[in-house]
């Protein structure tokens, strides 16, 4: 895979501090702003990029580049998508996928007729702790009750409590918790029982935007609680209960790095850690090998889950009236 990044903030300094490993990987060019150049002419000699440029069009145009990594704010993930799709590159989209669910079908279709690997990079769907989490289920019995939790206090919160709105806490640029953090939550849960049949919101909101928020996902038989926070701290704990056991994840969802399932007869069963120290190790592995394989089936399969995902982030701040600029363009 010859790799094209664009983005030089904080995700990008994660993905380079494993990719070395994956050998498959060829890093080419990495494209930013031109206010981040030093920051990027830095990292192309620090991890031995061919080149850098500050303008995306260079990086759409750059012949050597068959797959571009998008880790920009998440309302240019659809714009840089698709200009990418439209120079026939394969894409990996940082989450959320997209702005809004229509953005999403459109990427999809685009996607499909130029034949191209179109990836959201999502780490809990990769990590070999999710299957063996959706192989425990079946000790758990009829499941009653799911409740996700993953709350961070961020730094940026500080920054934005004092006026200073980065991105992520930005209407304007699709941030809030929803999309930075119950996303995550929202992907684990879809991926084990599937689209629910309706989802409520109950977001704390800060200047437009949702600085934690509560989500619910309503399944047949059963409800599921999602909390995302930004603006307080907590041990991220997840639990699936059922009527014969409980599964306890005791790291936030985006890395289950170890998890129990304790039967109700008092059996304890521990998985420990064993996975890749970098969350978003086993991603890329898989992306790597979906693209050598040519395994368009697998990558679009997961593009459909990533979907369903996209419907729930859009219906659920829709219906809790956080709305954004993309909103508007239907
Ligand atoms: N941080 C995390 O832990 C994390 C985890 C998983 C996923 N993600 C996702 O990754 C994406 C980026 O997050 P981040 O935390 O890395 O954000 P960040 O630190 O704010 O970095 C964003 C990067 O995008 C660049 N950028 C902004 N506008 C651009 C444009 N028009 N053209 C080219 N580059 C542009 C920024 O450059 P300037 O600084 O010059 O503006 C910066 O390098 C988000 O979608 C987020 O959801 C982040």
């Amino acid at each position: 895979m010859r790799l094209g990044i664009v983005g030089s903030g904080k995700i990008v300094d994660e993905l380079l501090s494993f990719i070395h490993e994956i050998k498959a990987i060829q890093l080419i060019h990495i494209s930013g702003t031109l206010r981040s150049e030093e920051k990027l002419k830095t990292l192309c000699t620090k991890h031995s990029f061919q080149r850098y440029s500050t303008n995306y069009q260079d990086l759409l145009d750059d012949q050597e580049v068959d797959t571009i990594y998008i880790a920009v704010p998440n309302h240019l993930h659809f714009a840089f998508a698709k200009q990418a799709i439209q120079h026939h590159k394969h894409v990996i989209v940082e989450k959320p996928l997209t702005s809004t669910y229509e953005e999403a079908l459109q990427l999809q279709a685009i996607a499909l007729q130029n034949h191209v690997f179109m990836w959201e990079a999502i780490t809990n769907q990769y990590l070999p702790h999710y299957q063996h989490i959706k192989d425990s289920l079946l000790e758990l019995g009829n499941i009653k009750i799911i409740q996700c939790h993953f709350s961070q206090y961020s730094s940026r919160y500080d920054a934005f409590q004092k006026g200073h709105i980065l991105p992520v806490f930005d209407y304007q640029k699709s941030g809030g918790a929803l999309m930075d953090l119950n996303v995550y939550n929202i992907h684990f849960v879809v991926g084990l029982f599937g689209q629910p049949l309706d989802v409520h919101y109950y977001p704390h909101i800060e200047h437009h935007i949702d600085t934690s928020g509560i989500l619910i996902l309503e399944y047949p038989d059963f409800q599921c609680v999602c909390i995302g926070a930004k603006d307080c701290q907590s041990p991220s704990i997840s639990t699936i209960q059922g009527d014969q056991g409980c599964l306890c994840i005791d790291t936030p969802v985006s890395s289950l790095r170890s998890f129990q399932v304790i039967k109700n007869d008092g059996q304890v069963h521990k998985v420990p850690d064993t996975q890749h120290p970098h969350n978003m190790y086993d991603e890329f592995i898989a992306f790597v090998e979906m693209y050598q394989k040519r395994d368009y089936q697998r990558c679009y399969q997961m593009l459909e889950h990533s979907l369903i995902v996209c419907e729930i982030l859009t219906k659920a701040r829709r219906k809790a009236g956080i709305i954004f600029p993309a909103d508007h363009i239907l």
